[in-house]
C-alpha cells in the first residue's frame, strides 16, 4: 500500500515539474513514507531519517518530511524527536504534498498536517508507468475491523472504498499504456463496498462485482489482490475467483492463528472452521489453487498448544507461502495492555519453528513443479544477470529463463520448468 502511494505521489510531484534523482546527496527534497505494523518498521524509518541529520548540517536548505503511518501516529512529536525534519503528513494529508513542498516549506515552519478526513483521498489515482507490465491499484483506504493487536484502524482511519467505476476507469486507461497484471489492494479488500454492515457474514461481494468488471477489460492478462479478510470471502468471492480467467490461482488469505481462542482474543471474527470451508471450497473449484497467508506468533496468551495449532494449520493448508511475524506490541491496541505478552526468547524460538517448516515445503513444492510446463507472464531482463530473464506463473512464482528475440515483456508464454530452489523455479521456452 505504502509503495502504491509512494509511487502516486511521485507521479504527482513530477508531473507538476519536479525529478526524481537516484542519489540522496543531491535531492532538494526527502520524503519517507512511513508503516507504522510493527515497531520495527518505526525504528527503522527513524533511523533512516536519522542519517539524514549530517547532511542537512551541510545542505540546510533541503526538506526532510515524513509521510503516512507513522507520521499520522505519531505527529508533531516526530519533529521533536527528529529536529531536522521539516513537516509530517498524516494519511489524510498526502493529497497536499505539492502545497506543501512548492508553498508551505518555503516559509521555513515546521509543519505537521495529522487531521483525519472522512472523504477518501483524492489525487492519488496516479501512476508511473515506464518499462512495467504489472501495476497497483488502490480499491480502497483504511480498516474497520479493529484486530486486537492492530494498529491499521487508528492511523489508516475508516473504511472507504473507491467507486467503482472510477477504478474500471484507472485500470483500463493503465491497460492502455501497456500493463498487462494489476494487483488491487485494500487493507479489508473483502469488504470492497460493504459500507453497511450487521452482525452476520454478509453474502454479497461489491469487490466480486467489481472482479467480474475488470475482467472484461481488452488486453489485461491478469488479476491479483490482496489483502482479504476471512469474513467477508463467501462463495460469490469463491465463484468469481474460479470462474473468471483473469483472476490468478494463487490466494493471500491471511489467517494469523490456527487456534480458535487466539483468534477469538484477536477479535477475528471467525473460527478455523470458517477459514478451513473457504480453503476446501476454493481448492474443490480451482484444482491448481495456491495459498500464502499472514501468521502472528506469541499474540499474548498464546500457549504451546495454540502456537501448534497455527504450525499444524499451516501444514493442513500447505501454504505455498507465509509472512510470519512475531506479535509485536502497538500502543493503544488492546492486546497491547494485555498481562500475558510472551517472552522475547519464545517468540524468537516459535517464529523460527514456523520459518524453517514453510522453507521446507516451498522447497517440496517447487521441486514438484520440475518437469511441468507453466504459463508465464513475461517481466523482462533479470536484475542479477540482464542475460537472463523472468516472470512469474499464476502463483506468482518467480520464473527464469532465457529469452528469445519474437519474446517481448507483458507476453504469456509457455515454460518447461527444469530446476527450482526454495524461493526460484528455472526454465526453457516451449515453442
Ligand atoms: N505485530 C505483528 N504483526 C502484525 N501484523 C499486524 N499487526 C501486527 C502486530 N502488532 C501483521 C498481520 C497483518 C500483516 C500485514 O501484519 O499478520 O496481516
Ligand atoms: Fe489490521 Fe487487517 Fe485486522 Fe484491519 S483486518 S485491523 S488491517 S489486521
Amino acid at each position: 500500500m505504502n509503495e502504491r502511494d509512494s509511487e502516486a505521489m511521485a507521479a504527482v510531484l513530477l508531473e507538476k515539474g519536479h525529478e526524481i534523482v537516484t542519489d540522496e546527496k543531491t535531492a532538494d527534497v526527502l520524503l519517507f513514507n512511513t508503516c507504522s505494523v510493527r515497531d520495527s518498521a518505526e525504528r527503522k524509518a527513524v533511523g533512516k531519517v536519522g542519517i539524514l541529520k549530517r547532511l542537512k548540517k551541510i545542505k540546510p536548505d533541503i526538506f526532510i518530511g515524513i509521510l503516512g503511518c507513522m507520521a499520522q501516529r505519531k505527529g508533531d512529536e516526530l519533529l521533536k524527536e527528529l529536529p531536522h525534519v521539516d513537516f509530517v503528513l498524516g494519511t489524510d494529508q498526502l493529497g497536499r504534498l505539492p502545497e506543501v513542498i512548492e508553498k508551505e516549506t518555503k516559509k521555513r515552519e515546521k509543519i505537521s498536517y495529522t487531521e483525519t478526513n472522512s472523504d477518501i483521498i483524492q489525487g492519488l489515482g496516479h501512476h508511473l508507468i515506464k518499462n512495467k507490465t504489472s501495476e497497483f491499484i488502490s480499491i480502497m483506504r483504511g480498516c474497520d475491523m479493529f484486530c486486537a493487536y492492530c494498529i491499521v484502524p487508528y492511523v489508516r482511519g475508516r473504511e472507504k472504498s473507491r467507486p467503482q467505476d472510477e477504478i474500471v476507469n484507472e485500470a483500463k486507461k493503465i491497460v492502455r499504456l501497456g500493463i498487462k497484471e494489476i494487483t488491487l489492494l485494500g487493507q479489508n479488500i473483502s469488504a470492497y463496498g460493504l459500507n453497511q454492515r450487521t452482525n452476520i457474514r454478509p453474502e454479497n461481494s461489491p469487490f466480486a462485482e467489481l472482479l467480474y468488471k475488470l475482467n472484461n477489460i481488452d488486453g489485461l492478462k491478469r488479476i491479483r489482490f490482496a489483502s482479504p479478510h476471512p469474513y467477508f470471502f463467501n462463495d460469490n468471492l469463491i465463484n468469481a475467483i474460479a470462474e473468471l480467467p483473469k483472476v490468478c490461482n494463487s490466494i493471500h488469505l491471511p489467517i494469523q492463528s490456527g487456534s480458535d481462542k487466539i483468534l477469538q482474543k484477536m477479535n477475528r471474527r471467525y473460527d478455523t472452521a470458517i477459514y478451513m470451508d473457504v480453503i476446501k471450497k476454493l481448492k474443490a473449484k480451482v484444482p491448481d489453487i495456491t495459498f500464502s497467508t499472514d501468521i502472528i506468533v506469541a499474540f499474548p496468551g498464546e500457549t504451546e498448544e495454540d502456537f501448534l495449532a497455527s504450525k499444524n494449520l499451516m501444514n493442513e493448508v500447505g501454504f505455498d507461502n507465509a509472512y510470519l511475524f512475531k506479535y509485536s506490541p502497538r500502543e493503544g491496541t488492546p492486546a497491547a495492555k494485555s498481562e500475558n505478552q510472551i517472552p522475547a526468547a519464545i517468540k524468537e524460538e516459535r517464529h523460527q519453528i514456523l520459518l524453517a517448516d514453510l522453507s521446507v515445503r516451498t522447497t517440496k513444492h517447487n521441486k514438484a513443479l520440475e518437469g511441468t510446463t507453466l504459463e508465464i507472464l513475461v517481466e523482462g531482463p533479470s536484475k542479477r544477470n540482464s542475460e537472463r530473464w523472468t516472470g512469474r506463473t499464476t502463483t506468482n512464482k518467480v520464473t527464469i529463463f532465457d529469452p528469445c528475440p519474437s519474446i517481448k515483456p507483458g507476453d504469456l508464454i509457455n515454460i518447461k520448468i527444469d530446476r527450482s530452489t526454495s524461493m526460484t523455479l528455472f526454465g526453457k521456452i516451449v515453442s
